[in-house]
């Protein structure tokens, strides 16, 4: 950074710590930050386990205890990294929190997001060398590496710069990352670099730029003739015990032995190098973050990197080291981009919790999600226009299957959609986990179309399953709500779900908005199919009227308060459905399971006989939804069999406020009463009580509804 104007330490620190509070729902086990101590002395890190809240009270304590020169410095340009963990490797702790440090002097300071999968040799290469590791972590030989090039590479008879230096490390480590470092070797100077894990910089600067602000020019290869990997095999002596990856290097292969040290990156013929340009970069602040909220307050103008990039920060300006064959001019697109989010939008308003604030959000998400994408036409009839598949609208109607692919709650939605994308375009659907999509390796054509759902866009292994169907050539389809994320720049065409920024590590808003998308994406495909005209303009009225309903279900909340207190203090729930409601099944147990922390399942209730039902008496709480679709009829039966066995004393019975059958019920059982709509959007309106419930078990069982213990919103490790 290049400060407009001197920046207080406290000013800087406290920039660091509000990007942390806006990151915290990715992670919450630990935190830590580091920042310059006094002139070309030590940096100071600090790190505590728990919440920001906790660093934030132990960052202050340390300033407190700092002569009055080191408190009240101020700077012209400084460089501090923070962050906040979800363990990986390594229990929660001081010692695992990040920054992590290639010594006590902290020559190198570390803030990784990701997985370095190829640590362990790395490391009993290091240790070797007589490094001693401090943590069970992977990103601390991160850490150690930069120190061991930055000691033993010479260039021209100097160490590499920092950027050199961090083109050595991406070239020797495997796995996935967004990694920041700061060193006291290179100081005022940042640089960064990505694989697999999201990065995105903001650009605070008092000119305006765009694109051509940017000089891009092709470079030599970047890294010098022989590169990382040839260093560590030849001074690094890596040995065959410590290796861990299938990889024949050449240069080993040669004499006759085998390297299983590296795998798959290798180095490119040439690079690129993008540089903003000096008088554009004139007092600039860079804003490095794993998302935008931790940046929209500061700028919307951001740059997102690609895989192996290394970005180069010295003294206000920023330069781009690019392994790419990519043509100049093609590569200068994908600079500059201005992302669209407000920050009401991630501040949590009158409400106690982000959870509580999307689920009241929804009447408007759900707008939102269909904002100019439905429209009517002059026969009076309605057609979806969903500009990001249009292009690819025969190639996907053609196709032999649609593959969806999702994890948690995207996944959920996707199974709640399926019957209706199969009815309407006549194709078969499947419905795939991406953990086991890809456990198994699952056969995929060119003649597939492969539809990506994600909340993040980020997800490691939804990830991974689009690179793998990628592989085999099929269409990828993506539908994200983080605009800008992987999976949005990476799939062939998309739909963006537009519900706004969710925070809350439950998803609540993103689920229903989802739900929306994906039957606008089957009332696209068939447009032309004059036999579901009738079936279409029915679901077209519910969307529209989709909002209203909503709201009115909403109304619900205090029915749902005093259903938590009856259910609080239970061991177990069980939820039952059948149809469309098998997935709200599903995903009312996990919402309840994610914040409340109780075991919750959600049963398909044509399984209740072969199985389940041995579970029911008349202390065993269950849900049963109950609806008047095709599966009516057999649901009923449920309701029997359940009632049959007394599990009414203790029963909640969903319907709709139509259903006079059900609701005769009312002296026995529970009954929550959710407005009627079209049987295929009858599951989101039906999930929102369910939403409720979750959210008042957790406050009533004293959880913190927004941060649950163990989860974060979005998983970039595998
Ligand atoms: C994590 C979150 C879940 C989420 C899932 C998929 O497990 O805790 O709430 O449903 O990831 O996330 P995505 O961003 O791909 O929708």
């Amino acid at each position: 950074v290049n400060y407009k104007t001197p920046k207080k330490r406290q000013e800087i620190i406290q920039i660091l710590l509000n990007g942390l509070q806006r990151l915290e729902y990715r992670g919450y086990d630990s935190a830590g930050l580091a920042y310059d101590g006094e002139d070309e002395e030590i940096p100071i890190v600090v790190r505590e386990v728990g919440t920001v809240a906790c660093l934030e009270k132990a960052v202050y304590a340390e300033l407190e205890s700092k002569p009055l020169s080191v408190r009240e410095r101020v700077f012209n340009s400084h460089v501090g990294i923070a962050h906040t963990r979800w363990a990986t490797h390594g229990a929660p702790s001081i010692k695992n929190s990040h920054p992590h440090s290639s010594d006590p002097t902290h020559e190198f300071l570390v803030v990784h997001n990701g997985i370095i999968t190829n640590y362990n040799p790395l490391k009993a290469m290091l240790v070797s060398k007589g490094y001693v590791f401090e943590t069970e972590t992977d990103t601390e030989v991160v850490a150690k590496l930069l120190k061991y090039f930055h000691d033993t590479i010479r260039e021209d008879g100097e160490p590499p710069t920092f950027a050199r230096l961090m083109m050595y490390v991406v070239h020797a480590i495997e796995g996935a990352f967004a990694l920041l470092v700061k060193s006291r070797h290179y100081p005022n100077e940042l640089v960064a670099s990505k694989r697999g894990s999201p990065l995105v910089i903001g650009i605070k600067s008092e000119t305006t730029f765009d694109k051509e602000t940017f000089e891009v020019e092709a470079s030599a290869p970047l890294l010098p003739d022989s590169d990382s990997r040839d260093f560590l095999l030849e001074n690094g002596r890596l040995s065959n015990d410590v290796a861990s990856l299938e990889y024949h290097h050449p240069s080993i292969n040669d004499n006759n032995s085998t390297s299983t040290f590296f795998s798959s990156f290798s180095r490119p013929s040439k690079g690129l190098r993008f540089v903003l340009r000096k008088e554009a970069a004139k007092k600039m602040e860079f804003f490095f973050s794993s998302d935008p909220s931790a940046i929209i307050e500061h700028t919307n103008k951001v740059f997102y990197p690609e895989d192996n990039d290394v970005v180069y920060v010295k003294d206000g300006d920023m330069e781009v080291f690019c392994y790419s064959n990519e043509d100049p001019s093609i590569a200068r697109n994908r600079l500059l981009s201005t992302i669209d989010l407000e920050l009401e939008e991630i501040m949590k308003g009158r409400f106690e919790h982000f959870m509580l604030k999307e689920i009241y959000e929804q009447p408007e998400s759900v707008q939102q999600t269909m904002r100019g994408r439905i429209h009517q036409l002059s026969n009076g009839q309605y057609e979806v226009q969903l500009g990001g598949i249009r292009d690819r609208f025969y190639d996907i109607l053609r196709s032999n299957r649609m593959v969806f692919v999702a994890c948690g709650t995207s996944y959920h939605a996707c199974l709640a959609c399926r019957q209706i994308i199969e009815e309407l375009t006549e194709l078969p659907v499947s419905v795939e986990l991406a953990s086991d999509f890809l456990d198994r390796r699952c056969p995929i054509f060119r003649s597939d179309v492969c539809i990506f759902v994600s909340q993040s866009g980020e997800t490691a292994e939804t990830l991974e399953a689009l690179r793998y169907a990628k592989s085999h050539n099929a269409l990828t389809v993506g539908v994200v709500n983080v605009v800008g994320s992987s999976i949005a720049r990476l799939t062939d065409c998309g739909v963006h779900i537009n519900a706004g920024c969710e925070i809350g590590v439950a998803s609540t808003k993103v689920y229903t908005s989802q739900i929306v998308v994906l039957v606008m994406i089957a009332l696209q495909l068939s447009a032309d199919f004059r036999s579901k005209l009738r079936r279409r303009e029915e679901i077209f009225q519910a969307l529209i009227s989709l909002p209203s309903k909503i709201e009115t279900t909403l109304h619900l909340d205090s029915q749902m308060k005093k259903i938590a207190s009856s259910l609080e203090s239970r061991s177990s729930i069980l939820l039952f459905g059948r149809g469309y409601q098998y997935a709200t099944c599903l995903e009312a147990a996990l919402k309840i399971k994610e914040v409340s922390y109780m075991h919750t399942e959600g049963i398909h209730a044509g399984e209740l006989k072969h199985g389940p039902l041995a579970l029911v008496d008349q202390d065993m709480p269950v849900i049963l939804f109950v609806t008047r679709d095709s599966t009516a009829r057999k649901v009923q039966n449920a309701l029997q069999q359940v009632i049959a066995r007394g599990g009414f004393r203790s029963m909640i019975v969903v319907c709709t406020e139509k259903d006079e059958e059900t609701k005769s019920l009312k002296d026995k059982v529970e009954l929550v009463q959710v407005p009627e709509t079209v049987d295929c959007l009858q599951n989101l309106l039906n999930i929102i009580p369910f939403q409720l419930l979750s959210y008042h078990l957790a406050v009533q069982r004293g959880h913190n509804v927004d941060q649950p213990r163990n989860l974060a919103k979005s998983v970039t490790v595998e």
